[in-house]
C-alpha cells in the first residue's frame, strides 16, 4: 500500500463555517493560493449552492489553482451536485465531494428513511456526481457512529457507484482512537471493493481527539486526512493540519513510513495568515504553532534547554518555520536562564555577579507576568554602572 498521506484540506469549508471566519472571494482565493503553495493535495474551496458568493469564491479558485485537487461539497442532492460541477467547470482537478447521514440519529431524526433508502440515495448522488467529474468523494455523515456493518455496507455500494474517495467523518468527535482505527480496519477488511478508493479521515475535536483519532485511522489505512489550519471548524473544531503533518514528520519510522507532502516551514507563517484574516486568535499553547510553543519558562526546563535544546524540544522551530525558541524570565526562572538573558543583552556577568543579581531579579519577577528586557538592562546598570 502506498504511504503518502493525502492533506485534504477544508479550512475554506469547514472552518470557514465558524462564526466569524466567514471570508469574502478576494480573501479565500488569496488563501487558496497560499495552500497550494504549502502543498496540500486538494483544497475542499467551499459549497457552492450555499450562496453565490461561495459559488463565485468556488470557481474563481477552480481556474487558478493549477496542481492541487479542488473539490466543491454537496448534500445528496441532484441541484446541489449540478450546481458543484457548474462551480468546478474549469478546475484543472475537479472533485465533487457528496453524502449523507448514515447513523441512526441521521437516518431516523433527520431522514425519516430506512438503511436502504439512505443507500439508494446515496448510490445516486455519487451517480450524478460522476456526471461531472471522475472524482468523486462520498462522505457517511456521523460515520463515527455508524454500525460498522451498516457503513460496510454503504462504502460497498458507492465504490461500485463510482466514488474515488470514502469520507469516514467522525462528525461529533465521539470516537475513541482505538475505536476509530479500528472502524477503518473493519472498511478495509470487509469491504470487497475497498481497492479501489482511498479512506478518507474527517475527524471533529469535540472531546480534544482529533488528531489522534486522524492518526488511528491512517495507521490502520486510510490515505487521506482531511484538515484545517489551526484546527478550526465547527464546534471544538477539526482535525488540525499543522499537527498531524508533525506527527506523521516526527514518527515515520513508527508509522511504517507514512509521508505527506507539505512544505512544513510554511506551518507557522500560514498559521499567523489564517488567524489574521479570519480575525481568530491561536491559542498561546496551541502546538506547533501556537506562541508558546517553543518557550521555555520554568528553571529546570531552562537549565535543561541551554545545555542541549533537545532535551525539552522534539521540534527544531526552524523546521515548522517558528520564529525560534524563546527563554521567558518569570518567577519561575532559574539562574542559568538569567545569565543567558544578561550576556544576550551584552553583559558578562561572573557566577558571583549573578549569584548577587538573582535575588533582585526575583523581587522584580514577583511583581510581574514577565520579565522584560528593559526591567533587566535595569538591574544590570545598576550593578555595573560603569556599562551606562
Ligand atoms: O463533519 C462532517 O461530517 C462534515 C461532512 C460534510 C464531510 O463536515
Ligand atoms: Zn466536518
Amino acid at each position: 500500500m502506498d504511504q503518502k498521506i493525502h492533506i485534504f484540506d477544508t479550512t475554506l469549508r469547514d472552518g470557514e463555517q465558524v462564526p466569524g471566519c466567514k471570508l469574502n472571494t478576494k480573501e479565500k482565493l488569496n488563501l487558496a493560493l497560499r495552500l497550494e503553495e504549502l502543498g496540500v493535495d486538494i483544497i475542499e474551496a467551499g459549497f457552492p449552492i450555499s450562496s453565490p458568493g461561495d459559488f463565485e469564491s468556488v470557481s474563481q479558485i477552480a481556474k487558478v489553482i493549477k496542481h492541487a485537487t479542488v473539490c466543491g461539497l454537496t448534500r445528496a442532492v441532484q441541484k446541489d451536485i449540478e450546481v458543484a460541477g457548474a462551480a468546478l467547470k474549469h478546475a484543472v482537478r475537479p472533485r465533487i465531494h457528496t453524502g449523507i447521514g448514515t447513523s441512526d440519529y441521521h437516518i431516523k431524526s433527520k431522514f425519516n428513511a430506512t438503511q436502504d433508502e439512505i443507500i439508494a440515495r446515496a448510490i445516486q448522488a455519487v451517480k450524478w456526481a460522476r456526471n461531472f467529474t471522475d472524482d468523486v468523494e462520498f462522505f457517511a455523515e456521523d460515520a463515527g457512529r455508524t454500525n460498522n456493518e451498516f457503513l460496510a455496507r454503504v462504502v460497498e455500494a458507492v465504490i461500485g457507484a463510482g466514488a474515488t474517495v470514502v469520507n469516514i467523518p467522525d462528525t461529533t468527535g465521539y470516537c475513541l482512537p482505538h475505536q476509530y482505527g479500528e472502524k477503518i480496519a473493519y472498511l478495509i477488511n470487509n469491504v470487497p471493493n475497498v481497492d479501489k478508493a482511498i479512506l478518507s479521515c474527517h475527524c471533529h475535536n469535540d472531546l480534544g481527539l482529533a488528531t489522534a483519532n486522524s492518526i488511528a485511522g491512517a495507521m490502520n489505512g486510510a490515505r487521506q486526512i482531511e484538515c484545517t489550519i489551526n484546527g478550526l471548524g465547527e464546534r471544538a473544531g477539526n482535525t488540525s493540519l499543522e499537527e498531524v503533518v508533525m506527527v506523521i514528520e516526527q514518527h515515520k519510522k513508527d508509522l511504517g513510513g507514512l509521508y505527506t507532502n507539505i512544505k512544513t516551514q510554511m506551518l507557522n507563517p500560514i498559521s499567523r495568515e489564517v488567524s489574521d484574516v479570519m480575525r481568530m486568535p491561536v491559542q498561546p499553547n496551541k502546538a506547533i504553532v501556537g506562541a508558546n510553543a517553543f518557550s521555555h519558562s520554568s528553571g529546570i526546563h531552562q537549565d535543561g534547554f541551554l545545555k542541549d535544546a533537545q532535551t525539552y524540544e522534539i521540534i527544531n522551530p526552524e523546521q515548522v518555520g517558528a520564529e525560534g525558541s524563546k527563554i521567558v524570565l518569570t518567577a519561575r526562572s532559574g539562574r542559568s536562564a538569567l545569565a543567558y538573558r544578561f550576556q544576550k543583552l551584552g553583559y558578562s556577568f561572573t557566577r558571583n555577579d549573578i549569584d548577587v543579581l538573582y535575588p533582585k531579579f526575583l523581587e522584580v519577577a514577583d511583581g510581574k507576568k514577565e520579565v522584560a528586557d528593559a526591567d533587566l538592562t535595569q538591574l544590570g546598570d545598576a550593578h555595573t554602572p560603569e556599562q551606562n
